[in-house]
Formats: C-alpha cells, sequence, structure tokens
C-alpha cells in the first residue's frame, strides 16, 4: 500500500481486492489512515451544532446555554424551541409554539382501537415505539415526496401527542378509562393530568410535582450523538419520514444500556432492599464484579470521565423533590450508601465511577408516582425535543445517506461443497 509516496508492506494471501486479509492494526497504527470503531465509539464521524458535551470536564450545554441555566429558569417547552429551531423564543414566538402545541395533543381515535389490541402487560416503550410508528400512516404526506412540505407540522404533532400516548399504558395496566388531554394546563401538568385524574375525583397537579418533571424532561432533552440520536440520524438520512425516524429512536432508547438504565437502577436497588439492606456487601460485590457477578447499575459513563454534570442537578432535584413531598423512600438511603461509597471509596474514585444521570432520574419519577416500566417513556419524551433537532440538522444540511464503511474479516473464497 502506498500512502502520500510511503510504500507499506502488508501481508496478503489469494481474494478480491476487498478481500484480502490485511493486519489492520498494523494498518491503523502505520498509516493512520483506517480505524475500525464499532459503534462509532472515538471516531469524530459526524458533526453538529446542537448539543456541546465535554466528558473530561463534565461539561453539557444546548445550542451555547448550560444546562444548569436552563433546567433552572426554563420551561421544557422553552428548550424544545432553542434546541429546534437554534435560538430562545421571543415571548410572542413561545406563546405561538404553546399554542400549535396544544391543540394538537387529541390523537386520532382509530389510533385508541390500535392500541386497543395491545396486551395489557406489553411493554409501554413497545406500545410507545408501534404508535409513533402508526403515525406515519395517518398523516401520510410525512412520506410522500411530492407533497407540499408539512414537516414543521409533523414536529408539532409529535411534541403533542407523545405524552397523551405515553399515558394510554399506564391507564390501561391500571384498568382505568383514558383521559383526553386539559389543553388549558401546562405540558408537564397535562402530561400529569393524563397520567393520574380519575373520572371519580377533583385531580389537582402538585407544583412541585409539575417543576419536577420540567427538570427532568430538560436534562434528558438532548445528549449529541449516542445510540438513539444517531439511530434517528441513520433511519432518517434515507429520507424515511419523521415518525419513523423517531420511533427507531424510541427502540433504540429501550435497551438497558441507554434509556432502560434507569429501570435497572431501581430494580436493583429494590434487589438490594429486597437482601436486607446492606450496602457494604454490594459495594464489595461491585468492586469483585467478576467473581460475584454483581452489576452495578448507574455508575460511570461512557463520555463522562468527570460528574455527570446531569446527575449533580437531578441529585439535588431528588433530595429537595422527596422532602417537599415528604416522601420516604428506602430505596434512597440505599441509593446514597452507594454513592457515598463511589465518591470516597478509592476502587470507585480511581475509577471515576461516579452516579451518572440514571442512577438519581429513577428515584424521583418513582417519588412522583410514574411506574418502573414508564421510567423509559418519560426519557422518550424528554428526548423527543433532542431527536428531532437532530433529524431536522441533518435533512436541512441534506447530509447523504448513511452508511458505515465496513472492513471484512471473514472467511477467505472457498469452494462450496454439496452435502
Ligand atoms: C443519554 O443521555 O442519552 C445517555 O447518557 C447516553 C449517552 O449519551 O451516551
Amino acid at each position: 500500500l502506498i500512502v502520500e509516496g510511503k510504500t507499506y508492506e502488508f501481508p496478503t494471501i489469494e481474494g478480491s481486492e476487498k478481500e484480502k486479509a490485511i493486519d489492520i492494526n498494523t494498518l491503523r497504527d502505520t498509516t493512520g489512515y483506517i480505524t475500525i470503531d464499532s459503534g462509532y465509539k472515538n471516531t469524530g464521524a459526524t458533526k453538529s451544532a446542537i448539543t456541546f458535551l465535554d466528558g473530561e470536564e463534565g461539561i453539557l450545554r444546548y445550542r451555547g446555554y448550560s444546562i444548569e441555566e436552563l433546567a433552572e429558569k426554563a420551561t421544557f417547552l422553552e428548550v424544545a424551541y432553542l434546541l429546534i429551531y437554534g435560538e430562545l423564543p421571543t415571548q410572542a414566538e413561545y406563546e405561538a409554539f404553546e399554542h400549535k402545541i396544544r391543540i394538537h395533543t387529541m390523537v386520532n381515535e382509530d389510533m385508541r382501537r390500535i392500541f386497543d389490541g395491545f396486551p395489557v402487560n406489553a411493554h409501554p416503550m413497545g406500545v410507545l415505539s408501534s404508535l409513533v410508528s402508526a403515525m406515519s400512516a395517518f398523516y401520510p404526506d410525512s412520506y410522500d415526496e411530492k407533497a407540499p412540505d408539512s414537516t414543521e407540522l409533523h414536529i408539532i404533532r409529535l411534541l403533542a401527542k407523545l405524552p397523551t400516548i405515553a399515558t394510554w399504558s399506564f391507564k390501561k395496566s391500571q384498568g382505568h378509562p383514558v383521559n383526553y388531554p386539559k389543553n388549558e394546563l401546562d405540558y408537564c401538568s397535562n402530561f400529569l393530568h393524563m397520567m393520574f385524574a380519575l373520572p371519580v375525583e377533583d385531580y389537582k397537579v402538585d407544583p412541585v410535582v409539575s417543576k419536577a418533571l420540567n427538570k427532568l424532561l430538560i436534562l434528558h432533552a438532548d445528549h449529541e450523538q449516542n445510540c438513539s440520536t444517531s439511530t434517528v440520524r441513520l433511519v432518517g438520512s434515507s429520507k424515511a419520514n419523521i415518525y419513523s425516524s423517531i420511533s427507531a429512536g424510541i427502540c433504540a432508547l429501550w435497551g438497558p444500556l441507554h434509556g432502560g438504565a434507569n429501570q435497572e437502577v431501581i430494580e436493583m436497588l429494590e434487589d438490594i432492599k429486597a437482601d436486607g439492606g446492606d450496602v457494604a456487601k454490594y459495594v464489595d460485590m461491585a468492586k469483585n464484579a467478576k467473581t460475584s457477578g454483581f452489576r452495578l447499575f448507574g455508575f460511570g459513563h461512557r463520555v463522562y470521565k468527570n460528574f455527570d454534570p446531569r446527575a449533580k442537578i437531578i441529585k439535588k432535584a431528588a433530595d429537595d423533590v422527596l422532602a417537599k413531598l415528604g416522601v420516604n423512600d428506602p430505596v434512597l438511603e440505599i441509593a446514597k450508601g452507594l454513592e457515598e461509597a463511589a465518591l470516597h471509596d478509592p476502587y470507585f474514585v480511581s475509577r471515576r465511577l461516579y452516579p451518572n444521570v440514571d442512577f438519581y432520574s429513577g428515584i424521583i419519577y418513582r417519588a412522583l408516582g410514574i411506574p418502573t416500566n414508564m421510567f423509559t417513556v418519560m426519557f422518550a419524551i424528554g428526548r423527543l425535543p433532542g431527536w428531532i433537532a437532530q433529524w431536522k440538522e441533518m435533512r436541512t444540511n441534506k447530509e447523504p445517506i448513511g452508511r458505515p464503511r465496513q472492513i471484512y474479516t471473514g472467511a477467505t473464497p472457498r469452494d462450496f461443497v454439496p452435502m
């Protein structure tokens, strides 16, 4: 191989050019031209102007605004607007945006009939991804190349209808009728109303709960190009419609290594509680994971080598919300014990195994009355503006269809021998 005038020697064997077995590691180390990076772990494989993340320093910004400030001062819809359109809205722009969302919160009754066919024990993420995908069938101009561009309306529909659809699975699991949206309420309160109001009593949304939810959704609104977001961009890069692309993102988020992690955290804390709540024993097991087989969920993060900035905010929010609501959750004590170990035990400190956002979010969701199997659904509602912004950016930039470069590592040519 000759690169920039230099010749590199590699062992080759029989086969076509593409099948020639070259030592990839040598090739990478010597020429620097090829990197195998399964899952785009370390390469700057793509670019974006939406979210800045510095894993070393523990910094996260949406369109230049710090996550700390937004979580404290903004509404979730302001952040959604910022992510999708690039700037914070003026008062007039915000009111127009919010109004458009309010008038689209209802969901086609035929979608309800699809929903009715799901079994009562269906996982809410399976239901959510299916129904979001079904939206493309209800809005066929979303996949009609010749239709006048109605992307803006599809974006509004997604933001407006996702919370409505998300509440249905919970209602079904309780044997309760679904609640129609109450559009005089703000975004978070409307969701809480649809989740928890019963026809037999006058449900009032607790402002503490609504504010906490607003914060949680903002903290989850975008996190640059991770598993689900890259999926949304990749699916959308084939010019697949926005509903299908977002549905694919929801599926990617479902996995326990991604959005499903906070469910795993709560289940882990519950298991520890059921086993007597001996935190020290589990800290030891975590240190000896190879022999104990115990996996500590909610600690460490692929990009954060420092504290996950969202975890700091969410930890404080968890303390505040639980105190304000007077919730005394025994798993919180266990969580605090594990956190103590993470912050002071040299094993965790040297490995920079800090609790991440998933470690605390489940604890707050639980305090707000959200069932464990809905945690990832809450993540999806929060992440929706980020996915939309990333999809829109990819389409606006006219990015080519995604096609990871593959290096073949399989068998060399061989003759077929009949059985
Ligand atoms: C997220 O917020 O999506 C998670 O922290 C996963 C990630 O970004 O890698």
